[in-house]
């Protein structure tokens, strides 16, 4: 990894925790993945030669920069969904910052609407980090883009259980998948198809 790149990726987790503490809107904090999930995350791109990438849920772009520090090994790169303006704009100042923005397309909307018009069903990794109560309706459209053999990681599935019972209900009567929990963090539910 570059050092520019590394050095960014300190200051983003300096930044991230030293603002949650002081900020108690949910608008206004980063609500960072930790540095370990973004390395496993970076891992299984790897492994899976991931090179179309989605995630929902930008925030400031900290996820963002370890999927797309993979998907530049692969050839690949991420399109990233976020609904606030106010961090889409950290997102790119960040993405800018990074060396990878050739690697990134941010599109500033509400993903569930970005998902609906998605025609492409050739998605190899999806990252879903968002607000869980919109899950449940934008299951249907997660699946449909996904490639066969392609992988779906949920971060906070076990940190935000209850939140997370309708749409475990959802998945466990989905056919044709598989589903693992593994307790990384906050909790990563793992899908592939
Ligand atoms: C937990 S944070 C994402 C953290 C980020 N993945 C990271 O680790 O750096 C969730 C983000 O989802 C965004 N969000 C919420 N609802 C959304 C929607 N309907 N479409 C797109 N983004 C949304 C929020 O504004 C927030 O920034």
């Amino acid at each position: 990894m570059e050092k520019q790149l590394v050095t960014l990726l300190q200051q983003l987790e300096e930044f991230g925790t030293q603002n949650d503490l002081e900020k108690e809107q949910k608008e206004e904090r980063m609500r960072n993945i930790t540095r370990d999930t973004g390395k496993l995350l970076a891992f299984f791109i790897k492994l899976t030669k991931a090179r179309n990438i989605i995630e929902i849920g930008t925030s400031n772009g900290y996820s963002t920069l370890w999927l797309a520090a993979a998907a530049e090994q692969n050839g690949g790169r991420v399109k990233t969904l976020e609904v606030s303006e106010y961090k889409a704009q950290l997102a790119k100042d960040n993405f800018s910052k990074s060396g990878l923005s050739d690697r990134i397309l941010l599109y500033e909307m509400d993903a569930g609407h970005f998902l609906e018009k998605e025609k492409t069903e050739s998605i190899d990794f999806i990252f879903l980090d968002s607000e869980r109560y919109h899950y449940v309706s934008w299951w249907k459209d997660i699946l449909r883009i996904l490639k066969p053999g392609g992988l779906i990681v949920i971060d906070n599935v076990i940190s935000h259980a209850s939140e997370f019972e309708l749409f475990k209900n959802l998945v466990n009567n989905t056919k044709d998948i598989e589903v693992v929990t593994i307790p990384q963090d906050s909790g990563l539910m793992l899908i592939t198809k």
